[in-house]
């Protein structure tokens, strides 16, 4: 199976090159699954409905969150309708909308996708590794899923690992978002899981973490808050991993970054050129 991860989408530019590219690359890697990261898919802050419906029409098939998951309060909503769009598991019993969901390929398999938030420098929220290893005792790769990937929504760099290595072997690929930086450690673990600590974001990287500076830079200086915080208006690139799974075990057999656009240095994944 080939999967498609893309990073944060943020703001209108990071709409743009997302809707403007997915068609072109599902082609180009005959991409079974696409996943992306949508908590600030609209102007920075949250996701409408009709975002959503224009990522799922370009060939996303699932759109996962973080702490940005309710900003646009209309997905309270409509996120109990959107089997496709998936919050963090760990919010508190009773959150609308799902945490894990089963979806299919169009060949027919089954990729359980979770989304779970990290707890250092973050909201408190229930315990990401415990409600993880729930999911994943119920879901065993090749018995309840042919594929299993966790979006680990997380500021801290060890949290994000420790996660990945208190999965490994038991999920396809555990991808860190959150911090709109790629880091360059992505690659598969011993038992099999492929991770990256930080997938990056699908925005305009001449900003702050996809913000325009202005603002970011008046209140590290000032410390009073000037302006609220809008989305860079360049031109955006994207930011993304991909992972070929091992049909026989749902493990991972390799992953690749794939980064395109302006102000990031390229990447992409060699082995599904050959
Ligand atoms: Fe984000
Ligand atoms: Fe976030």
């Amino acid at each position: 199976m080939r999967l498609l991860f893309l990073g944060d989408i943020v703001g209108r530019s990071g709409r743009q090159a997302v809707l403007e590219a997915l068609p072109g690359l599902k082609r180009r890697y005959a991409l079974d699954f696409v996943i992306i990261n949508g908590e600030n898919a609209a102007g920075g802050f949250g996701i409408t409905e009709s975002i959503l419906q224009q990522l799922l029409d370009a060939g996303a098939d699932a759109i996962t969150l973080g702490n940005h998951a309710f900003d646009q309060k209309e997905a309270l909503v409509f996120i109990e309708r959107q089997e496709r769009l998936i919050r963090p598991l760990n919010y508190p019993q009773g959150t609308p909308g799902r945490g894990a969901a089963h979806l299919k390929t169009a060949g027919g398999a089954e990729v359980l996708v979770i989304n779970a938030m990290g707890r250092v420098f973050m909201p408190e929220l229930d315990c990401p590794f415990r409600a993880i290893d729930a999911e994943l005792t119920a879901c065993r790769l090749k018995q309840g899923a042919d594929a299993i990937v966790i979006d680990f929504h997380a500021e801290a760099t060890s949290e994000k690992q420790a996660l990945a290595y208190f999965v490994d072997g038991r999920a396809s690929a555990v991808v860190g978002t959150h911090t709109h930086a790629p880091t360059a450690d992505e690659r598969v673990l011993p038992a099999g899981t492929a991770f990256i600590s930080d997938v990056g974001m699908c925005g305009d990287y001449n900003s702050v973490l996809g913000m325009d500076v202005e603002e970011p830079i008046n209140r590290f200086v000032t410390k009073i808050p000037r302006a609220r915080f809008e989305p860079a208006r360049g031109p955006a690139a994207l930011s993304g991993l991909a992972i070929e799974i091992d049909d026989k075990t749902g493990l991972a057999l390799r992953c690749s970054a794939l980064r395109i656009g302006p102000n990031l240095e390229p990447a992409e994944p060699a082995f599904w050129l050959a």
